[in-house]
This record gives structure tokens, sequence and C-alpha cells, in this order.
């Protein structure tokens, strides 16, 4: 299983000086040292962390594959077409949440044709398409039929289970989603949003699963430890079977 790097905190520590440091490039580069297959990063609207100029830097510095987080917002869909990193995961975004809240509602008609138009737009640039997803066979379909490469599940209902029941009923839902869009549908899987040291391994035992992507828990584990350390650490817990 693959592990993303979603490298976002360190520019928000860098945002909350509007400082030039701690350097982006850096903490990719000491990411990839501990271990990761990806980089990741969410290039919001509002530009609260990650800025476009991170996103030419990593693309033109980092030898692992550069995901890049947008919406459907027309002005970052254009730039992400020039600078074209390896992967763009496409999520819903609310001005006012303090993280990615949910999977993009494709049971809209609106956000479907509009994810549509977007799909089209970033494969004529030869830039792999996955979706941000709840893990519900419906949607999956919907994904599929999007012509989208791979879905990433969001694992936050997972990750926010309080007792033994709800992390069972909630573990099934994303093992078979994965189970649907891998062998049904022949898309990629992916998974993240709210994983950690203490709730992953269960997750990595969903053999159909590719990459996960985590940001928070590593990040803040890398204040104590640092970047390369911390990252090892996951790693250590994604490669365990
Ligand atoms: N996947 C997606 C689509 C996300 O939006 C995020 C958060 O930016 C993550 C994964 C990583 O989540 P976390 O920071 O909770 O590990």
């Amino acid at each position: 299983m693959l592990l993303g790097v979603n490298i976002d905190h360190v520019a928000t520590l860098r945002e909350a000086r509007r400082s030039f440091e701690p350097d982006i490039m850096t903490a990719a580069i000491l990411a990839q040292l501990g271990g990761a297959d990806g980089i990741t990063v969410h290039l919001r609207q509002d530009r609260r962390h990650i800025q476009e100029e991170d996103v030419v830097i990593l693309k033109n510095g980092i030898s692992v594959p550069l995901n890049v987080e947008i919406s459907l917002d027309e002005r970052t869909v254009e730039f992400i077409r020039t600078i074209r990193p390896e992967k763009v995961c496409l999520v819903p975004e609310n001005p006012d949440e303090i993280t990615t809240e949910g999977g993009l509602n494709l049971l809209s008609k609106n956000i479907y044709n509009k994810t549509k138009n977007v799909i089209k737009k970033l494969h004529s640039r030869d830039i792999e398409v996955s979706i941000f997803i709840e893990p519900e066979l419906k949607i999956v379909d919907l994904a599929k039929n999007l012509g989208a490469d791979a879905i990433e599940i969001n694992t936050k209902s997972y990750s926010e289970c309080e007792n033994i029941e709800e992390i069972e009923k909630e573990f099934q839902r994303i093992a078979e989603c994965s189970n649907y869009a891998s062998y049904k549908k022949k898309l990629i899987v992916n998974a993240g949003h709210g994983l950690n040291y203490d709730n992953v391994s269960p997750i990595v035992e969903i053999e159909e699963i590719n990459e996960l992507n985590i940001g928070h828990s590593i990040i803040a584990k890398s204040v104590f430890y640092g970047i390369e350390k911390s990252v090892k650490m996951m790693r250590d817990l994604i490669e365990k079977r």
C-alpha cells in the first residue's frame, strides 16, 4: 500500500506569519526520505495554506508523484492544467470549513455535470483524476460513469467513531466500497482523511486500497519527532499487512 503525505500544514504554519519558513520543499524532501510514495497538497480557493507558487516548486522539485486536491473552481482548474501534476483529486470546498467535510456530492446534477467537464479538461492534459467520495456504491457508479481514473474514499466518519460497533460498521462500508470499486468498476482506490497512528491499521488490511493520503496526524507528530521520522513511523504501520 502506498503512502501519500499531505504537507498542507507546513504551509499553514508559514502562512500564520506570512513568512518564508518553514520551507515547503524541505518538508517534501524529508517526507520522501521518510518513505512517502507521493506528496499531496490542497490548493484551496481561499489559498489559506498552499499557494500557487508552492505547487510550481513541488512539481519541479520532488521525485515522487504530486497529487493536488482542488475544488471545481474554474480559476484553480485552469491553473492546474498549466502545471500538470501527475494526479488531481477533486474535492468539495466550503469556505467556512476547517477541513474538507465530505465527499463530492455526485448525486447533484449540477455537481455531476461540472465534474464531468473538469475531468475532461484535466484528462486533456494527461492528469490522472480521482474523486473524493463517501463510501457508497451508487456514488462509485457515478464516479465511474464520469470517467474518473480513481476514487478516494473519505475515512472521516471511520476516524470519528466512538465505539467498536460504529468502527466495525464504518470499516465494512469502506471495505465493501473498495472491493466493488476495484473489482467491479476497475477504479484505482485510495482513501484518506482523519487517519492517524492509532486508527490506520485496520484500513491497511483492505487489500484493494492502493494509497492512503495522510496529513494532519503526520505533521502533528513532526512537531516533536521531525518529518522524516514521523513519515517513517506511519510507513512502518502501513507496510505491516
Ligand atoms: N484526503 C482528502 C481529500 C483531504 O481533503 C484531506 C485533508 O486535506 C486528506 C485526505 C488528509 O486528511 P488528514 O489531514 O486528516 O490526514
